[in-house]
């Protein structure tokens, strides 16, 4: 597919829009709502894309059988002059995932995922993630403060779903950097040539050797069944006659989505508490209110803000014609705060009724580790707010939002809190 966003339409706005601004990555909800109210439909000529900011439009969008999920077009524009063989291993990878490919080929890969999330799975995982977060607390419990990203947020998901797929405690720091790396390319919104070609490289690298991981441990559970999703997808795949060569790309591709995405839903959450002080003492007082206090967090500030779609044909959203082969950014983080779908958008309110945010998209993208990172989200805050009395800011150290051009994921880099130390 060509894309053509190179070519900026004759009727672009003037306006731009800085995504990336200092103040838009501590705080992108006033800019994305100027959008909305400006330019909905907006076509950026510094990143060559349009974006989607109104809830109405991206809910549309995740239903348009005229926008392709297929990324592969983007993945090679992205790297400039350099040789698409660079990310030949990356490209061979997301080729086969579920969140990159349109039906028919996308209903029969997500019907493929589906033996490693059943009810009895499901539930076997409460007790990995409970044990996850309990260990992790364990060892700032006494010191009085701690950095949510680096000591929580970042090993939790990492550690759960290495328990979920029984990857061995050795491989679990590669595991998580070879992810970074996955995802850092596979969000980016673009950069210089050096930056994007170092990315790329980067990328197809950890693609390379996290296959390489998942097929031996495809082998190893082949030789002795147990009751990790490896397994639990490799049995299936054998009884239902597949074809082995995908299984590892499934693997790769649960592993890989969950992972940045749910760091950054942490931190997202603690930081929403916390900035909501009332909102932090409801919750306290009735712990019951912790799953519409996820949804809300889903809502009010989602770590994926941003999906991509490539147009198949000509067509118009809003009153905008956009061409075949232009790339379309949806706002779910913009569209979660559109007043047109709800009340005081900007009000942080954990008893919110409905809530139908797109915090996991719509449609059949809707997110398959749904419930994973639900249930994720829900024993990490609970458990925090339990065991880490007067949870608070550090008031020395200010947050630190992500520092980067990926237009999927926001989150922080550092988000240091203090409480009463523990000492037992
Ligand atoms: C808080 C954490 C998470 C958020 C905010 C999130 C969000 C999303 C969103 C917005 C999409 C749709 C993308 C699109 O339409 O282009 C998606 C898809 C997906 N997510 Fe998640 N996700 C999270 C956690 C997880 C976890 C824990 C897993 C796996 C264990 C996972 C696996 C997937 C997969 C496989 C898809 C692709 C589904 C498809 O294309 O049919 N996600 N997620």
């Amino acid at each position: 597919m060509n894309l053509q966003h190179k070519n900026m339409p004759a009727f672009a706005n003037e306006q731009t829009y800085d995504l990336f601004a200092p103040e838009a990555l501590a705080n992108s909800y006033p800019l994305f709502k100027r959008m909305r109210s400006e330019d909905p439909v907006h076509y950026s000529e510094a990143l060559g894309y349009w974006i989607l900011t109104r809830y109405r439009d991206v809910e549309a969008a995740v239903r348009d059988e005229r926008l392709s999920s297929n990324r592969t077009a983007l993945f090679i524009n992205k790297l400039g002059s350099l040789d698409v063989k660079e990310i030949q291993n990356f490209l061979d990878m997301t080729s086969h995932w579920m969140v990159d490919t349109d039906p028919p080929e996308h209903t029969r890969l997500r019907k493929l995922g589906n033996p490693g999330f059943t009810t009895r799975a499901i539930e076997s995982w409460r007790s990995i993630i409970q044990n996850t977060t309990d260990r992790l607390l364990d060892r700032v419990q006494n010191q009085g403060g701690m950095d949510v990203v680096s000591d929580l947020a970042v090993a939790l998901p990492g550690f759960i779903i290495s328990e979920i797929f029984g990857v061995p405690e050795t491989d679990r720091a590669n595991l998580l950097e070879w992810a970074r790396d996955i995802g850092t390319f596979f969000g980016a919104a673009g950069g210089s040539t050096i930056e994007m070609a170092e990315l790329a490289r980067k990328a197809d690298k950890a693609a390379v050797n996290f296959c390489a991981l998942i097929r031996q441990l495809i082998e190893q559970r082949r030789r002795q069944p147990g009751t990790d999703m490896i397994s639990l997808l490799s049995v299936a795949y054998q009884e239902q006659g597949f074809n082995d060569r995908e299984l590892p790309f499934l693997c790769m591709e649960i592993l890989n989505t969950g992972l940045l995405t749910t760091t950054d839903l942490i931190a997202n959450g603690v930081n929403a508490l916390l900035s909501h002080p009332d909102q932090l003492q409801k919750l306290k007082k009735n712990p019951t209110l912790i799953n519409s206090a996820v949804e809300e967090i889903l809502r009010f500030d989602t770590s994926v803000p941003f999906s991509t779609r490539i147009a198949k044909q000509d067509l118009t959203i809003g009153g905008k014609n956009i061409t075949a082969g232009s790339i379309i950014a949806l706002g779910f983080g913009p569209a979660n705060h559109d007043p047109e779908k709800f009340e005081e958008p900007e009000v942080f309110d954990i008893t919110r009724t409905p809530n139908e945010h797109l915090g996991f998209s719509s449609g059949i993208h809707f997110c398959v580790g749904a419930v994973l990172a639900r249930m994720e989200l829900t024993i990490c805050l609970t458990t925090l707010l339990r065991r880490l009395p007067n949870l608070r800011f550090d008031p020395d150290k200010q947050a630190i939002p992500t520092k980067h051009s990926n237009l999927v994921l926001k989150g922080f880099d550092s988000l240091r809190v203090k409480f009463d130390a523990c000492l037992n």
